[in-house]
């Protein structure tokens, strides 16, 4: 099973254009998790004593870690996002405060380094870019760098078209070019 982790916000959405064109493509089936649609609990001090309880005490069935067992669970990772204040929508944020779970997508070795309970090799994330400047260590460098520390997940690649909303811009051919390279990537 594909996870997509749909952080788009926009009806009109162009970063989704691409997610659903790079989905189309893998041909496998797919969960999606709409991220505008789920009201996020606020990760509170109630809230953390609640979670610690709960792991400490392997209760794992609780709905609270439902979002975190499917992302351990999933073959492979796709994550739509636009690039919003140099980096990504908050409820992605949120997201990731939700799945970052000890006993269930990670745990802590004995040296202190974690070590993924996640089933998936591979992570995609596509984004897209109002200027032409598309600073990836933000964003991007943030998931990659999450993926790979806390998830096992290394191969982590990037599909992205920048400079949508510069006056002027062509911007269906720029969709369509970064389209036709993930057409001849497959
Ligand atoms: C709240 C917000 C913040 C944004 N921040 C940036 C930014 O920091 N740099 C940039 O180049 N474009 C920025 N943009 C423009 C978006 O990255 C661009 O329009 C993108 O294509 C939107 O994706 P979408 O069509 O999937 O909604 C921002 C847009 C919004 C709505």
């Amino acid at each position: 099973m594909v996870l997509y982790v749909n952080a788009c916000v926009r009806q009109e959405s162009r970063t989704k254009r691409l997610a659903d064109f790079f989905l189309a493509g893998l041909c496998e089936p797919t969960e999606e998790v709409r991220l505008d649609t789920i009201p996020f609990p606020v990760a509170d001090a109630k809230f953390l004593e609640r979670r610690d309880r709960l792991v400490s005490e392997a209760k794992f069935d609780d709905p609270m870690f439902d979002l975190a067992k499917q992302f351990s669970g999933a073959d492979e990772i796709v994550i739509a996002a636009p690039l919003w204040d140099l980096s990504f929508p908050a409820s992605l944020k949120q997201y990731f405060e939700q799945i970052n779970v000890p006993g269930v997508t990670f745990v802590y070795s004995s040296d202190g380094a974690p070590k993924s309970l996640c089933r998936a090799k591979k992570l995609t994330y596509i984004t897209t870019v109002g200027g032409n400047d598309f600073p990836e260590s933000f964003g991007f460098g943030y998931i990659q760098a999450l993926a790979q520390s806390f998830y096992g997940i290394h191969d982590v690649r990037l599909i992205y078209a920048a400079g949508l909303d510069i006056a002027g811009a062509d911007v269906e051919s720029i969709l369509t070019k970064v389209e036709n390279a993930m057409r001849t990537r497959r």
